[in-house]
Order: structure tokens, then sequence, then C-alpha cells
């Protein structure tokens, strides 16, 4: 499942955050690509210890805790901490997958079930720099305004188009999710989704409740805690 999650950052909190990542120290992006990413990487990162990028990650992150579609599509279990990354003058990533296994500075191990990407440019404020996400339903390209997030599979291949004008400037990360499986997870959340539109609809209907439990008992089947 591809989902735009709207509004995680808005307001002076976005604004606020965009202006420091624009004072920030941006590195080579190729530093922290693997082998195959190396060879078609060409953008600017911010260091993974940056203070800035640590800061504002750390916003993001509190912000999806307290997101409800978030938290209903991803049902994440480890959030990685949020990277930075800017392509401008005609830089671009071409076609890669996103690495399985990505290590803590504490040397744990997180798998990475979900690709998340937040903008933090309007999209008419440059041109290219579509993220082009190849699933098994066709192409999607995807161009978010500023605080809104794409949540995808990191099965996927992707890659981002060259930015001819302007700078694209987006949080990147990754994040385990209690439920591998990404048919399953969508099941959970359609099931989600339709439990809360009865319960709008119809407030008190004993079917809700019967609803809800079997979306727990999947969840209790499925969930890795
Ligand atoms: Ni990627």
């Amino acid at each position: 499942m591809i989902l735009a999650i709207p509004d995680v950052l808005t307001g002076e909190t976005l604004s606020t955050a965009r202006a420091k990542l624009e004072g920030a120290a941006w590195i080579d992006g190729k530093a922290t690509a693997g082998h195959q990413g190396a060879r078609v990487k060409d953008n600017e990162q911010l260091a993974i210890d940056d203070p800035v990028g640590r800061e504002v990650g750390a916003q993001i992150v509190a912000a999806l805790q307290k997101h409800p579609l978030f938290v209903s599509a991803a049902l994440p279990l480890h959030i990685l901490p949020p990277l930075f990354n800017r392509y401008s003058g005609g830089q671009t990533f071409g076609t890669h997958v996103d690495g399985s296994i990505r290590t803590m500075s504490d040397g744990r191990r997180i798998r990475t079930d979900l690709s998340c990407a937040l903008f933090f440019a309007e999209p008419d404020e440059y041109d290219g720099g579509e993220l082009i996400i190849e699933d098994t339903y066709g192409t999607k390209s995807v161009k978010l305004p500023a605080g809104h997030l794409i949540l995808y599979p990191s099965t996927s291949l992707h890659r981002v188009t060259p930015v001819t004008r302007g700078a694209r400037l987006c949080s990147f990360f990754w994040l385990q999710s209690m439920i591998r499986d990404d048919a399953r997870r969508t099941l959970l959340f359609e099931m989600d989704v339709g439990i809360q539109r009865v319960a709008a609809d119809s407030p008190g209907h004993a079917g809700v409740v019967q609803l809800t439990g079997v979306y727990h008992n999947l969840l209790r089947q499925w969930a890795e805690t």
C-alpha cells in the first residue's frame, strides 16, 4: 500500500524546522549509500548525527506517533531516526531498492518494512523531484505539499527524478511494522477505516464492538512485538 499522510508537520513547527534545516551542514549523499545506491545517488544529506537533523527528526517521530492515520496504516514497531536530503541543480537518485536491514547506533538491527518521505518544500518551489515508486499495481509519481508524508513498501523499486529548478528538501526514514506482510497490514488498515466509518454513521451499533474484536484478534494473531 502506498498512502499519503497529510499534515504531519504544520504551521510554525513546519516553517521553523525548514529554516533550521536550510541552515544546517549539508554533505555529499554518497557518504550513506550502499554499493548499489552509490552508483545512482547524487544529492546532499545531513550527517546521521547532525544536531539539527536529530532535533527535527525527533519532532517528526513525535508528530507521527500522535497521527491516527499513520499509526493505523503503518502499525509501527520501531521507527528509525529520520534522515534528511536535498536535491538541486539537476541532482537525482536513480532506480534502487532500500537496504532490508539497518543497524541502529546501539547495534540493534531493524527490518525496513515501510519507507517514508516527508516533504519540506512546496511542489511549485521546484521542478522535477518526483518520487517514482514501482509497485505491483504499476508506477506512481509522488510530489506532496510541505508537511505531508508518503508511506510506501520498502520492497518497491523507486527513484527521484532530476531537480532542474529550485531545491527539493525532504526527510526520509524507515520503520519496522508490527505486521511484516504488506497485504495483511493493508487488510487491517482497511478494516480499521471501515469500523471508524460505521462507528461515525451509527454510534453505538453493536456490530462495531464485534468488528473491533475481530480487528484486535487478527492483530493478536499476526503482530510481532
Ligand atoms: Ni530509497
